[in-house]
């Protein structure tokens, strides 16, 4: 059965049917390829993958990075588990609870993902959707004065949640790395803004104060409705996003709920670069 790419109509994003995942031919992995850098999130319904199925669906997008963190809940290494499962009052999964600002993956390293894969096993009756803001399509529909002022700019992303926010009184053995604010995307040839509420501490060329403002209006920017897709998870999808092209956040939930998802971080060839 052929694949079918059926666009979500909003910012970006597009469901794909007629693909199980657990075997996956060339052609199907050329198709999702076109899907993910057309609609930068694709979704596939229903889907019951082994870790190893998964691992491999993965890679028809790119070499999977490890997980720094294996889970109990798994045991691969190459799949990282976002649970709020516990035992004896632990964590046994990765970003456990509750709502997330929105970011970009591993931005205060070097060479940040190129996107990731996640799989839905076990999700609360309400919140803990994952929201996608096209950080491409917010780029574009800057004005030309704005696209000017950006030129040539870059930024400082470090791992300390709400870096945005903390301003001076950063912890300086935090992980943090410079990129350009307006990084080109090969595959495509098109610009995309490299900005996060979460880990964005500061703009290299400007002054303290106007480089907080810039941040703040870009990220309200980037943050716009009119950008964001909302994914509200059943059991059994598969979301897979582009990293470089978006920037993603999660809704609050309830703490009492158990909500468990797979991931396959895919790694990028290239850096970041204007
Ligand atoms: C991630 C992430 C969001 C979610 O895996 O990087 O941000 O909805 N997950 O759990
Ligand atoms: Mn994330």
């Amino acid at each position: 059965m052929p694949i079918t790419v059926t666009p979500f109509g909003g910012p970006l994003g597009a469901e794909i049917s007629g693909l199980d995942i657990r075997s996956v031919s060339p052609e199907d992995a050329q198709a999702l390829n076109e899907a993910f850098l057309e609609h930068h999130v694709i979704v596939l319904r229903d889907q019951k993958p082994t870790d190893q199925q998964l691992v491999d669906f993965g890679k028809s997008f790119g070499e999977i990075k490890k997980s720094r963190f294996v889970s109990p809940l798994s045991g691969h290494d190459q799949i990282m588990v976002i649970s709020n499962i516990r035992e004896d009052g632990k964590p046994l999964g990765q970003l456990p609870d509750g709502e997330m600002w929105f970011h970009i993956d591993q931005i205060y390293t070097a060479q940040p993902c190129r996107g990731a894969a996640l799989h839905a096993l076990e999700i609360p009756s309400e919140g803990g959707d994952t929201c996608f803001s096209n950080t491409v399509l917010a780029y574009e529909t800057l004005p030309d004065a704005t696209k000017k002022r950006l030129d040539g700019l870059t930024a400082q992303h470090s791992f300390q949640y709400g870096a945005t926010t903390i301003g001076g009184k950063q912890d300086e053995d935090r992980p943090r790395y410079t990129h350009p604010l307006v990084r080109r995307i090969p595959d495509t040839g098109k610009k995309s803004i490299s900005i996060c509420r979460l880990m964005t501490d500061r703009i290299n060329e400007l002054p303290d104060t106007e480089s907080r403002a810039l941040i703040g209006e870009l990220c309200d920017h980037v943050e716009n409705p009119k950008f964001v897709y909302q994914h509200k998870w059943q059991i059994g999808d598969i979301l897979v996003w582009d990293n470089r092209c978006t920037s993603h956040a999660r809704t609050d939930f309830s703490e009492t709920e158990r909500r468990f998802m797979k991931r396959v971080t895919i790694a990028d060839k290239d850096v970041p670069m204007a």
